[in-house]
């Protein structure tokens, strides 16, 4: 963006000003009548009857809500469904089955492939028979480890279809990551590729998977997809089965759809916490199907016509709730691209929406302040008229890229729905309706009609407004986690202790995020309060890193925390003290940067490293990590008296300062 033009777009959008969603939009909008927050607010919990019937369900639910065992909430009790007949089959039964689900858009520019409502149907009963044939039976974890190639949507619809849950790790992840997430779930099945194209060179994904199955601790039966065709030839090892074989020897099966308790698990998604152990987050067929079905058609006011892009990858919660699930339940028209947004030129995005008439795009900040930094040139090349919203989620959005968003990809037409929510909430929980409510940069707006959440202080008061706080929510909703995999305790722990008070059986649900909210009850969500660095919109938690860190050779300890970064929000700076013997040179620089790559992925990768002879201490030995967070930021340090060393501070500064 030009000096002048950014100078020009600031003084028409000055801070603080708030926009009215456009008129020609709230016209047609799915939800344009403000009384929905009341009638929910009136109705609650019934109120979610509305979400429930955005779906079929094959037996009704009793309850809506039944808080007996609280946190363990149910939603819509006894209900009985299956997500992948929700996906597919009723749209067929419409008579939509030659209409496009899946629009997918390879990175090679000339690979393209539509998969009509019919075809999808079809592959998915294929592969669900295929892997009924494996032995995968109702309730067992298969894990898919992937790029965005459309045989993932298909498998997970195929466990769906089987009532066999499906945990899919990212396929950026390391074979390490893969290896914990499969041995943490008990999955004996892996869907897997051979790779995938990245800035135009095939990437080898297929030894990634099995060095990560070495350390998977039982017997693993793979599935592996061509996606690379003679770019990349590969054999296949004993208790590997080639996808397409399996789908052409099941051809033309038809598997019947497996009758789900509405609370039955419908997926596993793994993220970070504070400790070095992920976290397997549970979420179910009901609730979460009503949930993500319920706020596409609200928030991101999907309709059947539509074709709407999310551009984040489906190895994240993003693109389960608003790739896949959301979309596809609503039976509209999902586009999935493999690639990244500047290959094989920057302008790649945009010439997507221009040759798909894309109708909403739902993306992430750290994408819009790289296509901020790239110039608006890009997107003026192609017509984005076809654009009626635009959507961001994963991290704060700063006004700037918000009004930039706003100006030069939706020509201030579209409105611009910030969305906080979690991998943990299912879907979007805070933001305003974008046919109802003004909209403020930088401030995702007011919970959603149902949402009860809250900003409070310390001991759990509401603070004042533009207070900083902590973010809370005091009523449950149907896209919750139920539980962590397996671990109860630790669900309580993480999610139910710091506000609830449980001898009043009152619970209160800490996402663990620190926030603003304004009089007009907008909430600003400020980032995570607990050892989480969001990088890129990417959770990573400071342990998983450090534990990385100390494990390569020559390494004696290590702490990290996040520096501010222009594009990526922040960025992991590692400060590490070496063994006696070592040399804190290029060379072990290297080795921590690989290590960390090993264990994590490259998304993890350290910004910097700096080595130092000590790491600044309380006296109860306690690592002052704001302290270290000031000097990456490089900010005026607070008060250093209450340390242990005061002394290595400066030398700290000197050195990152100097770098
Ligand atoms: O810190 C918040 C941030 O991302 C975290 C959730 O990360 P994850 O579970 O990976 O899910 C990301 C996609 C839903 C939150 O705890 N976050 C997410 N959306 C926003 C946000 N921070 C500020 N504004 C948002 N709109």
């Amino acid at each position: 963006m030009s000096e002048e033009s950014e100078g020009e777009l600031e003084a028409r959008l000055p801070e603080g000003e708030s926009f009215e969603p456009p008129q020609s939009f709230v016209e047609q909008a799915n939800v344009s009548d403000e009384a929905i927050y009341e009638e929910f607010e009136e109705n609650w919990p019934d109120c979610w009857e509305r979400a429930a019937d955005l779906i079929d369900w094959e037996e009704p639910y009793d309850q809506v809500l039944d808080d007996d065992d609280a946190p363990f909430y149910e939603w819509f009790v006894d209900g009985k469904l299956n997500a992948s007949y929700n996906c597919l089959d009723r749209h067929i039964e419409a008579g939509r089955g030659d209409e496009a689900a899946i629009e997918w858009v390879g990175e090679p520019t000339d690979e393209t492939q539509t998969y009509t409502y019919e075809g999808l149907y079809r592959e998915v009963n294929e592969f669900a028979a295929a892997l009924r044939d494996m032995g995968v039976e109702e309730d067992d974890v298969v894990t898919m480890y992937m790029p965005m190639i459309p045989e993932l949507p298909v498998a997970m619809l195929a466990c769906a279809r089987i009532g066999a849950p499906h945990s899919v790790v990212f396929a950026g992840f390391s074979a390490d990551a893969l290896a914990t997430r499969m041995n943490s779930a008990d999955s004996e099945y892996l869907v897997t590729c051979d790779g995938y194209f990245r800035r135009g060179d095939p990437l080898n994904h297929k030894e990634k998977a099995e060095e990560g199955l070495e350390g998977v601790d039982h017997e693993v039966e793979t599935v592996v997809v061509d996606r690379l065709g003679e770019d990349l030839d590969h054999d296949l090892r004993d208790a590997e089965h080639d996808y397409d074989d399996l789908v052409a020897s099941n051809a033309g099966a038809e598997v019947e759809p497996v009758t789900r308790d509405a609370e039955d698990m419908l997926f596993l998604m793994y993220t970070s916490g504070t400790t070095g152990q992920p976290k397997g987050v549970k979420h179910t067929t009901g609730g979460y199907l009503s949930y993500v079905a319920w706020t596409s058609q609200a928030v991101l006011d999907v309709k059947p016509d539509d074709t709407y892009w999310c551009s984040a990858d489906i190895g994240w919660i993003t693109g389960h709730s608003y790739i896949v699930y959301g979309p596809l339940a609503l039976g509209t028209t999902t586009v999935m691209y493999e690639g990244t947004p500047d290959y094989p030129e920057k302008d790649r995005l945009w010439e997507i929406v221009d040759d798909y008439d894309v109708t909403q795009l739902y993306t992430a900040p750290t994408a819009i302040r790289a296509f901020m930094k790239w110039g608006e040139q890009y997107p003026e090349q192609h017509d984005l008229s076809s654009l009626r919203l635009l959507g961001t989620v994963g991290e704060p959005i700063n006004p700037r890229a918000w009004k930039w968003y706003y100006k030069h990809i939706g020509d201030e037409e579209c409105p611009v729905i910030d969305t906080w929510w979690q991998t943990e909430t299912g879907g979007m929980m805070v933001t305003t309706l974008p046919g109802v409510g003004e909209m403020k940069p930088g401030s995702a707006g007011p919970p959603l009609p149902g949402i009860s959440a809250n900003v409070v202080d310390m001991s759990g008061d509401e603070v004042q407004p533009g207070e900083a706080g902590y973010l809370t929510v005091d009523r449950p909703w149907p896209g919750m986690l139920r539980t962590l995999y397996k671990n109860d305790e630790r669900f309580i722990d993480e999610y139910w202790t710091e506000y609830s008070d449980e001898d009043a059986d009152e619970w209160v649900y800490f996402p663990e995020d620190g926030a603003k909210i304004d009089e007009d009850g907008y909430i600003t969500v400020l980032g995570r309060v607990d050892d989480v660095l969001n990088v890129s919109g990417h959770r990573l938690g400071t342990m998983e890193l450090e534990s990385a860190i100390v494990g390569v050779e020559g390494v004696a300890e290590a702490a990290v925390v996040g520096g501010k970064h222009d594009i990526k929000g922040e960025a992991v700076y590692a400060y590490v003290i070496t063994e006696d013997g070592y040399e804190g040179d290029e060379g072990l620089r290297d080795r921590i940067v690989e290590g960390v790559e090993d264990a994590i992925g490259p998304i993890a990768r350290p910004e910097e490293v700096i080595f130092t002879p000590e790491l600044p201490k309380t006296r109860s030995g306690k690592i002052m990590r704001r302290l270290l967070e000031d000097i990456a930021n490089g900010e005026e340090l607070g008060n250093t008296s209450t340390l242990r060393n005061p002394e290595v501070v400066r030398d700290i500064e000197n050195k990152v300062r100097g770098d």
